[in-house]
């Protein structure tokens, strides 16, 4: 079966490794996405393991399409009893890049209808539709006069981990907190600290790393446990054989913010997720503080610049590069900030630099070696 685990843009080779790390087969990068095969085991492992996937989809049916009817028989003919009853809530998600299939509401509304009245017309009971809270979620993507259809495995989107109730205000996809972890090489081991943590998504994402811990280890529900071929025993077999692979782990890992409020709620969220004996909580200022430390790595995003007026971006991401400079020589440093936030200001010179959207947010995420020694010469030259 070929599968395809969709990501946010700029997180397709991070992803691609983590499939390879699981052994998945055909693995291929596509735009925000990367495919795979495997079986059902595979997808269910999929689903509680990777760090860096939104959801996985299961393609049905391939066509193509050129008009709404054409569109309707083909959905109406893919013969749905096989994949779910009609006890079943139901949900599409379309998209469209076709100049056939202009309005993605209209689309979605079509393959709904084809789909109740494939059940009406053979059961004389027809599923119902569910926005917020439905069992199975059928994506349908179309580019031109091509249609896809696949299940979604997963339901609600895979960042949605299980332990974050609460957020600050600008939060980070648990997704691409992962990535950025994952981006980094960090060595789980090592040193960690997120300076201006905010929720604590990256500490937190952090610790699951660190402790092996799948990402969704405290989830409740996938969207394949509503497929008629779900299979409990093969889903109790996945969650024990990544449970077994948990460790303790010796790394150290800093949750600090200079608003004692966020941390409170990065603290409820890391006691969600258990690992508040494992991250250490600071109220601290970034820029009047120290790690103590000579190495290790810190990764963090900084207020967005929607929030601060531009000549205060440039101001704070001058102080931030100077602060990095001065204090975490010897660290290898990740930042992420908006797209149109003034990098440069940071100025220090980046040894990675990926383009990540934070859902809609265009954002830029760079990479510092801030190697050891370079303190004293910029001491020297200043
Ligand atoms: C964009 S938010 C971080 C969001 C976080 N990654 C999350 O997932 O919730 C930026 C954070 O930086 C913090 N901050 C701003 N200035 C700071 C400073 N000088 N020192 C420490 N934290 C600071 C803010 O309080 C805010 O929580």
């Amino acid at each position: 079966m070929n599968f395809i685990a969709k990501t946010s843009a700029g997180l397709e080779q991070v992803l691609s490794e983590e499939l390879l790390s699981y052994n998945y087969k055909d693995i291929k990068i596509l735009r925000r996405a990367v495919s795979f095969s495997g079986n059902l085991t595979d997808l269910y492992n999929a689903n509680y393991c990777l760090r860096t996937a939104l959801r996985i989809l299961m393609p049905i049916a391939e066509f193509k399409a050129q008009s709404d009817i054409e569109l309707y028989n083909n959905i109406y003919n893919i013969g749905w009893e096989k994949y779910f009853d009609y006890k079943k809530t139901i949900y599409i998600d379309a998209s469209s890049y076709s100049n056939i299939f202009r309005h993605t509401g209209y689309v979605a509304q079509k393959t709904k209808d084809a789909i109740v009245d494939y059940f009406r017309n053979k059961f004389t009971i027809r599923p119902n539709v569910e926005k917020f809270n439905p069992d199975i979620v059928i994506n349908l993507h179309i580019f031109e006069n091509n249609v896809i259809v696949s299940l979604d495995s997963s339901g609600k989107p895979l960042n949605q981990r299980g332990y974050r109730e609460h957020t600050g205000d600008a939060p980070l996809n648990e997704v691409i907190a992962a990535g950025l972890i994952l981006i980094s090489k960090w060595n789980k081991k090592s040193f960690f600290i997120d300076p201006m943590c905010g929720s604590g998504t990256i500490p937190i994402e952090a610790a699951y790393i660190a402790t092996n811990t799948p990402s969704g280890y405290n989830r409740k529900s996938y969207s394949f446990m509503h497929w008629n071929s779900f299979n409990s025993k093969e889903w109790d077999f996945v969650k024990e054989r990544a449970n077994s692979e948990i460790i303790k782990s010796e790394a150290e890992i800093v949750c600090a913010d200079i608003n004692s409020s966020v941390i409170d709620i990065a603290f409820k969220n890391a006691k969600n997720a258990g690992f508040t004996d494992f991250i250490d909580f600071k109220i601290d200022d970034f820029f009047n503080s120290n790690s103590g430390k000579d190495s290790g790595t810190i990764i963090f995003n900084p207020p967005y610049g929607e929030r601060l007026k531009i000549e205060d971006i440039y101001d704070f991401n001058k102080s931030i590069g100077n602060k990095l400079k001065n204090s975490y020589s010897g660290f290898k440093a990740g930042i992420i900030l908006m797209k149109n936030d003034d990098a440069k200001s940071i100025g220090l010179k980046s040894s990675k630099k990926i383009n990540i959207f934070n859902g809609p947010i265009e954002c830029l995420y760079l990479e510092y070696e801030l190697y050891q020694g370079s303190h004293k010469k910029i001491n020297n030259v200043q």
